[in-house]
């Protein structure tokens, strides 16, 4: 019996080519024991090399990565049946994705609880800040996936958190990326048990997109399931939201979005509209918010219930531009107070953002929506709508002059640089602006908020805190410099 023992890292690669071997030299998969468990990282190297064979293994490509991705599977048997597999569909009994074959069926079986699994740790994976030693900051995670993917998930992790140093550690290997590099070494102890403020910003978080009235406890767990829970901070806060769903959702009965306005107010708006208009520019930013409260300029000022200028300090050198104020906006007269504005919010304290040194603003100052009932549905401005506040978003640029600009949405990147084209291509980059000023497009937290899946949502998330973090460090940089 031959005893094939395969590293802990580089588990995949080892079992490829030690099974080429096997099979060129015609041992038979039965005869043949495997088991993981040397650290040796290198062993490939270590193998004789495989006799010549008259007739090489050739495999589609498609089967190649079928079976590297069933061998990542914690099933002992893996890798005898996929050694087996190798050899019938070398020799055409056997062909890739055959669900008429039971050890077809079951290495793709194995492929996609493999790949669910890669998903899961993609979303669930948490860092926490442990203390700086250079010039980047550092963070760690302890995750414990059902499989032993976790080597399989660094070039992702690699992608996604390429401007920090990390450590994400499992019960079989760690990753560490460090100076923008990556490796994967065989876990010698768990990371000691940290806590940081992360923690609390996942709960607000999840406490902040759970919404009780969609309460489906199968599907959270379908999609979070509780095997992760332990390690997921947010998860200790299921249970009392859940208990709580029922009153929550009364509660949000009682306040759901305002009714249609009272006829008042279009009589108010009309004989706003019958003003005269004043006389030049407004020299200041509150002579700008007094004149834009008659803003009589486009249709939407009629129906909404305000105008929503922007607040921030005049002098602030990061501005932040939305696209329009939604319902709770427009009812309280303050931009970024609804549930986009909870997002933005969480993407400012994730860089450690103080919003009152920020000025928010809108492309468009007034609400826009389509009466329903009782309620009143948010619509997109068009492109009109975008001209004629143009000449309002201008004179905030004019008086607060900001270094940096961020624009979240089409619609903002739109009213700032004349084109909301491409915005998923441009996002994150700094666009310089003709009066001297620095444009970086980003995503509208309403991606955030509208994203049905929680790694997606976790990606929006993330990007727009990243952009947030790069329009942030350009203002400082600009005032510095
Ligand atoms: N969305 C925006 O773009 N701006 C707001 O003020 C609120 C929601």
């Amino acid at each position: 019996m031959a005893v094939e023992v395969l590293p802990v890292v580089g588990t995949v690669g080892a079992w490829r080519a030690a099974v080429r071997r096997l099979a060129a030299a015609g041992t038979p998969p039965e005869a043949v024991t495997w088991s993981v468990g040397s650290a040796q990282p290198d062993l490939l190297s270590a193998l004789p090399a495989a006799p010549a064979r008259a007739q090489p293994i050739r495999l589609s490509r498609e089967a190649v990565a079928g079976l590297e991705q069933a061998m990542l599977h914690r099933d002992p048997e893996r890798f005898a049946l996929g050694h087996a597999a190798v050899l019938r569909l070398s020799t055409g009994s056997l062909r890739w994705g055959d669900r008429s074959d039971p050890a077809m069926r079951r290495l793709l079986a194995m492929g996609s609880a493999v790949r669910r699994d890669i998903h899961k740790m993609h979303a669930f994976v948490r860092f926490r800040e442990v203390p700086q030693d250079g010039a980047r900051r550092r963070f760690c995670a302890w995750f414990e996936p059902e499989h032993p993917i976790a080597e399989a998930t660094g070039p992702f992790f690699a992608r996604r958190f390429g401007d920090m140093d990390w450590a994400i550690a499992t019960p079989e290997v760690t990753l560490v990326f460090q100076a923008g590099n990556l490796a994967c070494h065989p876990t010698e102890a768990p990371p000691p048990e940290a806590r940081d403020a992360t923690e609390d910003l996942w709960r607000t978080y999840f406490a902040a997109i759970f919404n009780p009235a969609r309460l489906n406890t199968r599907a959270m767990q379908s999609e979070m399931p509780v095997k992760y829970w332990k390690n997921l901070p947010e998860a200790q806060i299921i249970p009392d939201l859940v208990r709580g769903a029922p009153e929550a959702v009364a509660r949000m009965h009682a306040a759901a979005a305002s009714a249609a306005p009272p006829a008042w107010q279009a009589r108010a708006a009309r004989a706003r509209a019958a003003l005269p208009a004043r006389a030049g520019a407004p020299a200041t930013l509150a002579e700008a918010a007094q004149a834009a409260r008659d803003c009589a300029r486009c249709p939407l000022h009629g129906p909404a219930t305000q105008t929503v200028w922007g607040e921030g300090p005049e002098d602030a050198a990061l501005m932040i531009v939305g696209e329009a104020p939604g319902d709770a906006e427009d009812l309280r007269g303050r931009p970024f107070v609804g549930p986009a504005g909870q997002v933005l919010d969480r993407a400012l304290a994730t860089n450690g953002i103080d919003r009152a040194t920020v000025y928010l603003t809108n492309a468009i100052k007034h609400f826009r929506f389509q009466p329903r009932g009782k309620r009143r549905l948010h619509q997109n401005p068009d492109a009109g709508h975008v001209e004629h506040c143009r000449w309002w978003l201008d004179l905030e640029r004019r008086l607060v002059r900001p270094r940096v600009i961020l624009g979240l949405g089409a619609v903002a990147a739109m009213a700032i640089s004349g084109s909301g084209t491409r915005l998923m291509a441009r996002r994150g980059r700094a666009e310089a602006l003709p009066d001297g000023a620095v444009f970086v497009p980003t995503l509208h937290p309403a991606h955030v908020l509208r994203n049905p899946d929680p790694a997606g949502r976790d990606a929006a998330q993330q990007a727009l805190a990243q952009d947030l973090a790069l329009a942030h460090r350009l203002s400082l940089a600009r005032a510095g410099g």
